[in-house]
């Protein structure tokens, strides 16, 4: 079987580990690189691909099946459509763009030309969450109560020298709480209101460092997630995940699913219920699952070849990632309102 020939626009942080991804994939190759700066020049040399400054003439010259998406969020729907319009399938960095409206008309772009549009939530594509998302659907936790998320982390100074990650839209709800957003649509569905406050205090800059949001669920549901760059702490995903290997794994959990028959924590899958008598005099037993680890990036690229085969639908579509990206700008407008936001807007 021929592999799936992709490029990749931006190698920054990224983009190149896409492109260390691919290397090792049965299933699909990157062909060519575009990023114009010196650093992608040399990274493209050092890989052995072609390197274009402009993308859209490597979408031209190199035709290939499908393109990564790794620039900055403001260029996603430029870029996305540049592709869309050549027939050139789209893996979309996340968010899927800078605006909701933008998400929409990628979204629409893609689907008027039938090009296959996928957003790279990637945690949605580790066993664990699959796992988990199966435990919910199956019933066996019965009817979804509540939900907890924690995302605190510490990010090191240097993390800071980059101006815009100072400033609006540059701070950890749209960077990282978007996963954890997106990790509970994946799990309990629809978000109908987002209730939140942030706080700027331990940095000091002119964007939040800290968050907290109380979320209401389609299914009634009610939802919290904390979310901070300034906390040492070990309790948020990266850490507790073991999806990279430059996140030290603790053995921690960090998603807390209640349900009226039972109970699930996630990374670690133990399942609390009652085997006999159900009331809080009465014993609970735990069991625990371990999932086969697969690398959430690895699989999210064959996923992107079987979608541009046609043997799949995308998991995390334009529309799932918009709804994911407007769960998240609520929090913002939450906290600016200082008002329930209630969705879809
Ligand atoms: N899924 C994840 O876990 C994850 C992790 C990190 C970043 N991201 C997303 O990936 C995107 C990139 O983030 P990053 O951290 O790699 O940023 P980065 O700044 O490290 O890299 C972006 C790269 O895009 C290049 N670029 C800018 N304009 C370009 C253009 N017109 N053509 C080609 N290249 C161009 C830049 O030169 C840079 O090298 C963002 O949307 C971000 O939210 C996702």
């Amino acid at each position: 079987m021929s592999k799936t020939k992709l490029v990749v626009i931006g190698v920054g942080a990224i983009g190149r580990m896409h492109v260390e991804r691919a290397r090792l994939h049965p299933q699909c190759e990157v062909v060519a690189v575009s990023d114009p700066t010196p650093a992608g020049e040399a990274f493209a040399r050092a890989e052995n691909l072609r390197w274009f400054a402009d993308y859209t003439q490597m979408l031209d010259e190199m035709r290939p099946q499908g393109a990564i998406v790794a620039t900055p969020n403001a260029t996603h729907l430029a870029v996305g459509v540049a592709c869309i319009e050549r027939g050139i399938a789209v893996l979309m960095e996340k968010p899927i763009a800078d605006t909701v409206e933008q998400a929409a008309a990628l979204t629409r772009a893609a689907e008027t030309a039938g090009v296959p549009l996928i957003v790279g939530h990637h945690r949605r594509h580790n066993p664990i969450l699959r796992h988990g998302r199966e435990i919910v659907q199956s019933g066996r936790l019965g009817k979804a109560v509540s939900a907890v998320a924690m995302a605190t982390f510490f990010k090191p100074d240097s993390y800071f020298d980059m101006a815009w990650r100072r400033e609006k839209g540059g701070g950890p709800v749209l960077i990282n709480l978007i996963h954890d957003i997106d990790m509970l649509r994946y799990l309990l569905g629809e978000i109908v209101q987002v209730q939140a406050v942030s706080s700027n205090k331990v940095r000091g800059y002119g964007v939040e460092d800290t968050a907290a949001a109380v979320l209401t669920f389609e299914n009634g549901a009610l939802g919290t997630l904390v979310v901070s760059d300034c906390a040492a702490a070990p309790w948020n995903w990266d850490l507790a995940a073991g999806e990279a290997a430059h996140y030290p794994q603790q053995r921690v959990n960090t998603h807390f699913i209640t349900g009226t028959e039972g109970s699930m924590t996630l990374p670690l899958l133990e399942i609390w219920s009652y085997r006999g008598k159900k009331g809080w005099h009465d014993p609970l037993s735990v069991e625990m699952t371990t999932p086969h680890r697969v690398d959430p990036y690895h699989e999210q690229l064959r996923h992107f070849s079987a979608v541009i085969a046609g043997t799949e639908t995308p998991v995390c579509s334009g529309d799932d990632a918009t709804r994911t990206l407007a769960a998240t700008f609520a929090v913002h407008r939450a906290v600016a309102s200082g008002e329930a936001v209630t969705l879809p807007v």
